[in-house]
């Protein structure tokens, strides 16, 4: 993968900005990254905290030839060049909270927002947003129980620019692992290595009937497999939630 990096001081989303350059034509590999954002977008509608230098603020444009129903799966490879990155970094025990929150002592540090567009219902382009939170020392209340950063969880300050080369030089590396079988088989290992909620009991937040049941890890598309009484669920990315029964991992 050929990457260009373009770097703002400070945008509405890394995301939107990837979709404006992704409609545009820009190519496979592009990579947006800003010092801020005033807009930054989190997962299911809600906002993501982004002050300026605190944090890395990143975005990847590809154009993966492959069917739209493998592409939910490029979220979990994302998930595992960062755990990967920060973990040879900070040489700090780093977990993912399936599908694809980066955890260090039950902390999330990471959230990674992927979001597709298909022309004539084929792929168009995929935007993997990625946001790090590396020297925050603090969050808005409604995260205080949740959100970490390196900082606070490493007592290191660590530099934004070493974890950006670490993250795109391991998802290059994913990348061409999953693109030549276009799912998780050749990294299902290595991802369930990084699982939290791996042997954990885990509440299952299906909108319907939430549920309890122990994770048992992942399958080659990506769903969790749950064990419950009555019998294994395979549960998909972004139709549930998965919890702790004590909090956001335990
Ligand atoms: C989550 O809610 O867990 C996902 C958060 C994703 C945040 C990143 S920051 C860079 C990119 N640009 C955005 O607007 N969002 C993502």
């Amino acid at each position: 993968m050929t990457k260009k990096i373009y770097k703002f001081q400070s945008l509405d989303s890394t995301n939107a900005k990837a979709k404006e350059l992704a409609q545009l034509g820009y190519p496979h590999g592009t990579v947006i990254l800003a010092k801020e954002q005033t807009k930054g977008r989190g997962r299911s509608g809600r906002t993501w905290d982004s002050q300026k230098d605190s944090g890395i603020y990143m975005t990847i444009l590809l154009r993966p030839q492959m069917v739209p129903d493998h592409a939910h799966m490029l979220t979990l490879v994302a998930a595992l060049a960062v755990a990967e990155a920060i973990t040879v970094h900070t040489q700090t025990h780093v977990q993912i909270k399936w599908p694809n929150d980066i955890v260090i002592g039950n902390r999330k540090v990471c959230g990674i927002l992927t979001e597709m567009s298909l022309v004539d219902g084929k792929m168009d382009y995929v935007i993997v947003g990625i946001g790090v939170n590396v020297h925050q020392t603090t969050f808005p209340d409604e995260l205080k129980e949740i959100a970490g950063s390196l900082y606070s969880q490493c007592h290191q300050h660590f530099r934004r620019k070493d974890i950006v080369d670490g993250i795109l030089s391991q998802f290059e590396q994913y990348y061409a692992i999953f693109f030549k079988t276009q799912d998780l088989s050749k990294l299902k290992d290595v991802y369930e290595s990084y699982l939290v909620n791996l042997q954990k009991e885990v509440r299952v937040l299906d909108p319907k009937v939430p549920f309890l049941g122990i994770a048992t890890g992942i399958t080659q598309n990506g769903e969790l497999i749950v064990d419950t009484p009555q019998g294994r669920k395979l549960i998909s990315a972004g139709e549930v939630s998965v919890r702790g029964l004590y909090g956001y991992v335990e």
